[in-house]
């Protein structure tokens, strides 16, 4: 038994923040943040909007295209790092709102690496028979977490949610292998220090640190080596790949990656130059894209890969029908 994607969904903030508004607050420029990262504008969510409201719009849309109804539902997994509350979790929230009364819910902290992370988790479910069907969510608005006088972190990150509805599948498609893994020692290369439960009083700032060469060095390393082992253990060629999904977060990263490995450009999608990187929402919002785009057709090979806070990274191979 494999866990197959039925449906997918995505939802992003209406409001567009481009490089040129940002040189109103710090010392950068259009041409910098382009050249350096590929990104030429992100979606920013109002005071208004919490991650969990661009989590529904998502998963609404997901049970929509699986034509799944929210009691179907056996279980809610987000991954997310920027949650409406420490406690209830997103998924909670989404139980409740979705009226999906016979799912339990939990939410997966592994910041960018949290689609994949909550995708592994949901498929196993499956594939152990415990569920038959199960919605994986990536949402962040780590937009609310940012210094927007730090140039180093403010120019990347971007607001968004995507959502899958995972469902039992015995023909052969799905999710083929997974691959996970965490170099906590890493873990202050990207943290948020305030808010938790060592700076309850957020003394020590509740936004996003980093040291961004570090995390770069980690993220070119990771994304091949992701890439590789994951394969391996479906047993599949690079080549035999139709589509490469990588996280987005710098076209660099990307690029790196895709000449080392010999990834043909056309192989890899990439959708960061409107959006920057939306945390554990760039995979599935990427893959709803792909999708409309026309750039997936059944029997195809995905394969679904990201680094994050932690540090994190993992992988998703899958065979496409739905
Ligand atoms: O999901 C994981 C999230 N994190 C990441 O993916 C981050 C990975 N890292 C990166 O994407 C890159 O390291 C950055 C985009 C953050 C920075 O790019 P970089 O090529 O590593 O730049 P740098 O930090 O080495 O800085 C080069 C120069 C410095 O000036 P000097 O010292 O050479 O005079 C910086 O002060 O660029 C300067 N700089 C900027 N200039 C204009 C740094 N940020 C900016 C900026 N605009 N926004």
């Amino acid at each position: 038994m494999k866990a197959r994607i039925a449906g997918v969904g995505s939802k992003i903030p209406e409001k567009i923040v481009t490089n040129n508004d940002l040189t109103k607050t710090v010392d950068t420029s259009d041409e910098w943040i382009k050249t350096r990262t590929g990104i030429a504008e992100r979606r920013v969510s109002d005071e208004k909007t919490a991650t969990s409201d661009l989590a529904i719009a998502a998963a609404q849309k997901a049970l929509a295209s699986a034509k799944i109804s929210p009691e179907e539902i056996d279980l809610i997994i987000v991954g997310t790092t920027s949650p409406d509350y420490l406690f209830p979790s997103i998924a909670c929230i989404l139980q409740n709102k979705l009226g999906a009364k016979n799912a339990a819910a939990f939410d997966v902290s592994a910041a960018c690496s949290g689609f994949n992370y909550a995708l592994t988790v949901g498929s196993n479910f499956i594939e152990n028979k415990t569920y038959k069907n199960v919605l994986v969510v990536g949402a962040d608005t780590l937009t609310k977490y940012l210094d927007w006088h730090d140039r180093g972190t403010c120019i990347l990150f971007g607001d968004g949610a995507g959502a899958v509805v995972l469902t039992a599948a015995d023909d052969g498609s799905g999710i083929l292998a997974s691959w996970l893994k965490a170099e906590g020692h890493l873990g202050h290369h990207l943290i948020m220090p305030g808010g938790g439960s060592r700076d309850p009083e957020e003394k020590k700032g509740r936004f996003i640190t980093m040291d961004g060469k570090e995390v770069f060095k980690f993220a070119v390393r990771v994304l091949e080596e992701s890439i590789a082992e994951v394969l391996k253990k479906a047993n599949i060629e690079l080549k035999d790949v139709n589509l490469f999904i990588p996280h987005q977060a710098n076209i660099r990263i990307i690029d790196h990656v895709a000449k080392k490995m010999g990834l043909p450009k056309e192989k890899v999608y990439v959708n960061l130059q409107k959006y920057g990187n939306t945390s554990a929402a760039s995979i599935p919002l990427a893959l709803d894209e792909a999708l409309a785009d026309g750039k997936i057709k059944n029997n195809d090979i995905i394969v679904l890969s990201g680094f994050g806070a932690g540090l994190t990274c993992g992988a998703n191979v899958i065979k496409w029908r739905i």
